[in-house]
């Protein structure tokens, strides 16, 4: 019986569906170290995590059984990719799942910044009713500067604007506009147009400590800020400095460049106690809704990766998929070069066989092939394939010949 586990509280209609599958599931709430997730990895098919835990070159080294791992989140930065994909493990994540909740928690701070709520609400629970408009203000007609213009950004753009907001955005890539947002040709010219200013980017290297004391100085006198997307992205010194200096109005931070491992765990930041700064832990994408979808989403691919092969919106290996059914499927991750395929071929027809049909994808130095046969596939084909000097993994999916 094939085995999944899965760490860091998943939603359990992961476990429900890879159960249903076939797979006898182990479900942790915490995330593991590198020894630990080594250790629990033994005879481990299929892993599920969230954003902590690392899986690095060494614990894939280790785990050569392991065939794909779910991160049940967007981000796949924890997971040494280039490495899984040249053992052959397959990463699947959830790109759009929990958007919409990053989306709505976003626009909610927004407002909250907007009318200082925190900070009245932290009076009023300390008995000080502090009733006044100073310092308060609509969103209406306020311009929203979003950097990173991607599934989450661009979403709030048309939501923004539905508030009566004046959406700017800037992109290292070209996207296109929504609605009536204009794109900004430098970060800088964001900066400078914006009141409100918010950070969507991805978790690409690059982008650590895009954000410091330069780009909050850029900044309009007495704007917003708020950053959902990465911890490291900004530096939370110069936050701070701008915020005790007034320069910045408030700021809403989810994301820390360390965030606690476990629920309950410590929390340290030199954020903590400034006046109309949100701290949330790291929830944008934490609802309900959002954990259901990843959970079903991801779980899906896994099931249909272990199941038939196919590899559809992963983020590592070619993307293929081979409809139909046959006797016998097998597919062969190799590294792509010349006449792999027709070696492929010829063995399956020295076997006697007919290809039924076959798929076959690149990405980079690796090809993945996904063949249908017309009859159970002898031992000695296998061997064959997998002795092909290109071979990386070969998986089987039907019937061997007995
Ligand atoms: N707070 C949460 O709970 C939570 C939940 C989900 C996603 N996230 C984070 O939100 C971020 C955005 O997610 P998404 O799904 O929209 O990602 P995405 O990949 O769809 O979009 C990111 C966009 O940022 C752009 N970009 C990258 N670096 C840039 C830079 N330096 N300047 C300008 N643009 C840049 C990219 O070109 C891309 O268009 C990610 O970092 C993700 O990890 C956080």
């Amino acid at each position: 019986m094939p085995r999944a586990l899965l760490l860091e509280n998943i939603d359990p209609v992961a476990a429900e569906l890879l159960g249903a599958a076939g797979f006898e599931v182990e479900s942790q709430r915490g995330a593991l170290d590198e020894a630990d997730l080594t250790a629990a990895l033994d005879g481990v098919d299929v892993l599920g995590i969230r954003s902590k835990t690392q899986v690095t070159a060494e614990v894939l080294r280790a785990r050569p059984g392991l065939a794909a791992i779910g991160a049940f989140c967007i981000g796949t930065n924890q997971i040494d990719l280039a490495t899984a994909a040249g053992a052959g493990v397959a990463v699947f994540n959830a790109p759009y799942s929990n958007t919409r909740s990053v989306v709505e928690m976003a626009l909610a701070e927004i407002i909250c910044l907007a009318r200082r709520l925190v900070d009245r609400d932290r009076a009023l629970h300390a008995g000080s009713w502090d009733k006044s408009a100073a310092g308060s203000h609509e969103v209406r007609g306020r311009t929203l500067g979003i950097v990173g213009y991607g599934n989450i950004g661009s979403q709030l753009s048309v939501l923004a604007e539905a508030l009566g907001m004046r959406v700017l955005f800037y992109d290292l890539e070209e996207k296109l506009a929504l609605g009536n947002a204009q794109p900004c040709g430098s970060l800088e010219e964001l900066l400078e147009r914006s009141e409100t200013v918010t950070l969507h980017v991805d978790g690409r290297a690059g982008n650590a400590g895009l954000f410091g004391a330069e780009q909050f100085a850029r900044m309009r006198r007495r704007s917003l800020f708020l950053n959902l997307s990465r911890g490291f992205v900004v530096d939370h010194e110069a936050l701070r400095d701008h915020v005790l200096s007034g320069h910045i109005a408030g700021a809403a931070v989810d994301v820390f460049p360390e965030e606690p491992r476990e629920q309950g765990d410590p929390f340290t930041s030199v954020l903590r106690g400034l006046p109309n700064v949100i701290l949330t832990p790291h929830i944008g994408g934490s609802t309900q809704e959002a954990q259901h979808d990843i959970g079903r989403f991801v779980a899906g691919k896994l099931v249909d990766y272990t199941g038939t092969g196919t590899t559809n919106l992963s983020v590592n290996l070619p993307t293929v998929a081979l409809h139909g059914s046959s006797v016998a499927r097998f597919a062969l991750l190799h590294r792509n070069v010349p006449g792999v395929l027709a070696r492929v071929d010829a063995l399956v027809g020295e076997h006697g066989l007919n290809v039924d049909g076959q798929v076959l994808a690149t990405r980079g130095e690796l090809g993945y092939a996904v063949t249908d046969v017309s009859g159970p596939l002898p031992e000695d084909l296998l061997a064959a394939l997998e002795a092909l000097p290109e071979a990386v993994r070969l998986t089987v999916f039907a019937r061997r010949a007995r």
